[in-house]
């Protein structure tokens, strides 16, 4: 049986690729830090018991990206076979409130893990994945972006990610460290952070629906992403790994969006008509330093990977405002429902 460590195991990402590997055989370790309410409500459903049962598949440890021996305690007790290194402060807005905490958990982070492997001896017996991302690009240099395309990032979580996207290319070449870069754009699910902004307007809409909320406060309405499903885009994490080469791998949709075209798409699925009326921009979400439009070129990943998304933009709205409705106890549309019945007959996650 292999096994599997999962930095950032309570996040979006961690929380569907803990359930993936499962659903591949694997012995499931993740690592949660402490928080003084609780944190695990993606992973409660597949937490099976702290303390290590015999025939248990899932462990959760204590741990921090910003504490050098607990990562390497970890790994030096768990031995694992593959390192999906996803824990990050993955906010942009809030890096530019705090760069040097952001700084400090992904870019350095990222080095006390590559280290933690170095420093045991398992270079080369451990392959690891790193969270790069389509924030690299920032300023974009050229349309779409690939693989080949500079970086220009625009934050300091961007600037962070690019050293430990950097600093993971340089410990595959220095010490042969199986090591991938996968460079995810934007994906998105019913599982989103609360403040992201596709998840901000669908739980933002199934309030108004309730009743609870009159309107929804945003930022800049102009930018453009590039949005794809996460848990399509959690299988090519572990599809990287399979390979018989690391390298780095742009996973995206290959279509680009306005947060403007997001709001038309939701308010129309949900029946509340002009968005306009319920919208409104508040300047406290602008960005210092704004990323305007980003747009992936994923062939390499479709022809290397055979990775091919089935979600599109307007399936993937449906099927975040149905998961929000249900949350409230609010009739659902279905549509969503509908999409992820036809386009995964097997789908190996519980939740969405
Ligand atoms: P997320 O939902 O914000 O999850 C981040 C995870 O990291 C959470 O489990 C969080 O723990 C954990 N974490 C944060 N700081 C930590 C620290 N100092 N020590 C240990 N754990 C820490 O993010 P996501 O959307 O799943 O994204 C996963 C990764 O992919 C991130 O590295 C992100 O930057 C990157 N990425 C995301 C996207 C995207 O569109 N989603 C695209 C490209 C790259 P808590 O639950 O306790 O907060
Ligand atoms: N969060 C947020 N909140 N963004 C808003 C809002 C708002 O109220 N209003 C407008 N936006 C705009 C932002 O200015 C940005 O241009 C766009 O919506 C997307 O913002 P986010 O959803 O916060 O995502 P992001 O693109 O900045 O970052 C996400 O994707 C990256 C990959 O490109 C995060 O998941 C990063 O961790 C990830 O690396």
């Amino acid at each position: 049986m292999k096994k599997a460590l999962i930095s950032g195991v309570s996040g979006q990402d961690g929380s569907y690729l803990a359930e993936f590997l499962l659903s591949k055989g694997y012995e499931v370790h993740g690592i949660i830090r402490r928080a003084s309410t609780f944190n695990t409500a993606r992973i409660d459903h597949i937490i099976v018991d702290e303390q290590h049962e015999p025939g248990a598949k899932f462990f959760f440890h204590y741990g921090d990206m910003n504490d050098a021996t607990s990562l390497i305690s970890l790994i030096q007790k768990i031995l694992p076979d593959e390192i999906f290194n996803l824990a990050a402060q993955s906010h942009v807005r809030v890096s530019f409130d705090t760069p040097e905490y952001t700084s400090n958990a992904d870019a350095l982070g990222t080095l006390r893990m590559l280290e933690a492997i170095r420093l045991l001896g398992l270079s080369d017996k451990i392959k690891f994945y790193q969270a790069s991302t389509s924030e690299l690009y920032g300023r974009v240099q050229e349309t779409p972006q690939s693989e080949k395309t500079p970086f220009y990032p625009r934050s300091p979580y961007g600037v962070a990610k690019l050293y430990a996207h950097w600093v993971t290319k340089n410990y595959r070449e220095a010490y042969n460290l199986f090591a991938c870069n996968g460079i995810l754009f934007n994906h998105e699910s019913g599982r989103r952070g609360e403040t992201f902004v596709t998840r901000k307007i669908t739980r933002g809409i199934a309030q108004i629906k309730a009743g609870l909320e009159k309107k929804i406060y945003l930022g800049n309405l102009d930018a453009k992403r590039d949005w794809g499903y996460a848990p399509e885009y959690v299988e090519s994490m572990w599809q990287m790994l399979q390979q018989e080469k690391a390298d780095d791998y742009v996973i995206a949709t290959g279509q680009t969006h306005s947060i403007k075209e997001f709001l038309e798409e939701a308010f129309k699925y949900t029946g509340l008509g002009d968005w306009q009326k319920y919208v409104e921009v508040d300047p406290r979400y602008f960005r210092p330093s704004e990323v305007d439009v980003l747009i992936g070129d994923s062939s390499k990943a479709k022809e290397e990977l055979n990775w091919n998304p089935k979600i599109e933009f307007k399936d993937l709205v449906k099927i975040m405002i149905d998961a929000d409705l249900r949350k409230l106890g609010i009739e659902v549309p279905g549509e969503g429902d509908k999409i992820l019945q036809e386009k995964f007959p097997n789908k190996w996650w519980q939740k969405d």
